[in-house]
């Protein structure tokens, strides 16, 4: 399982990054439009605070598949490191997936309603498909079991695409896409520090040390 950060915000991507366990940052456009300078900037200091390595994800805006052709490689040139295309699940961004896949890049295939866009997207060369949770949530759908449906099909047909599951608004959906098989996700920090915000575990941290302390005094470092 993958963890991504679903974020531009750098202040939020350094921190989640110091702490938990994740993979890359996804991006959209309203994400980068969210933080009021140019995108590439934003892009550019997210591959400094991630490293070389780490996946980053950006959508192309094209209504053409030529165009969203040209944006990748407008990208790929301009951001360094491991970079990935999101291509929405259009007639125009299938075609785009076949054209980008073909020539060597990269593609999640982005705003995915159903299993089907799904198979057509991964039929086309996408490496990743992010199915849209909270949206299908409130079409209203069910977002777990569309998730679901992805992953019995991507193992029915051997497909070799992996199902990373996006828009979420709490921890639940998350699980809940988690348990349906996703191979990945990608969250809002302000909701992946809600995973180990658990009152019991920091009652518990606290009373442990409190016995201790009260037994050996206030050094723990003397074991
Ligand atoms: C992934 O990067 C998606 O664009 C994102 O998770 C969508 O989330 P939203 O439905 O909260 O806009």
């Amino acid at each position: 399982m993958k963890l991504y950060i679903d974020s531009a915000d750098v202040e939020k991507i350094a921190r989640i990054q110091d702490y938990y366990p994740v993979t890359g940052v996804t991006t959209n456009p309203t994400i980068l439009a969210a933080e009021g300078r140019p995108y590439l900037e934003t892009l550019k200091e997210i591959r400094s605070i991630i490293g070389m390595e780490k996946e980053i994800f950006v959508q192309v805006l094209g209504n053409w598949a030529e165009e969203m052709l040209e944006e990748g490689k407008y990208i790929l040139d301009t951001i360094p490191g491991n970079v990935l295309m999101k291509v929405p699940v259009t007639e125009e961004g299938l075609k785009a997936i076949r054209m980008l896949s073909s020539e060597g890049i990269p593609v999640l295939a982005t705003t995915i309603y159903t299993g089907m866009q799904a198979l057509l997207a991964a039929m086309a060369g996408a490496k990743y498909v992010a199915p849209y949770v909270n949206r299908i949530n409130n079409l209203p759908g069910n977002g777990r079991q569309v998730v679901s449906e992805i992953v019995a099909l991507f193992d029915r047909f051997d497909m070799g695409c992996e199902v990373l599951a996006a828009s979420f608004k709490n921890v639940q959906q998350v699980y809940d896409a988690v348990l349906a098989g996703a191979h990945a996700v990608t969250v809002d920090p302000d909701i992946i520090e809600k995973f180990v915000a658990f009152p019991s575990t920091k009652e518990d941290v606290s009373d442990f040390q409190q016995k201790w302390q009260a037994a050996f005094g206030p050094d723990h470092t003397n074991l």
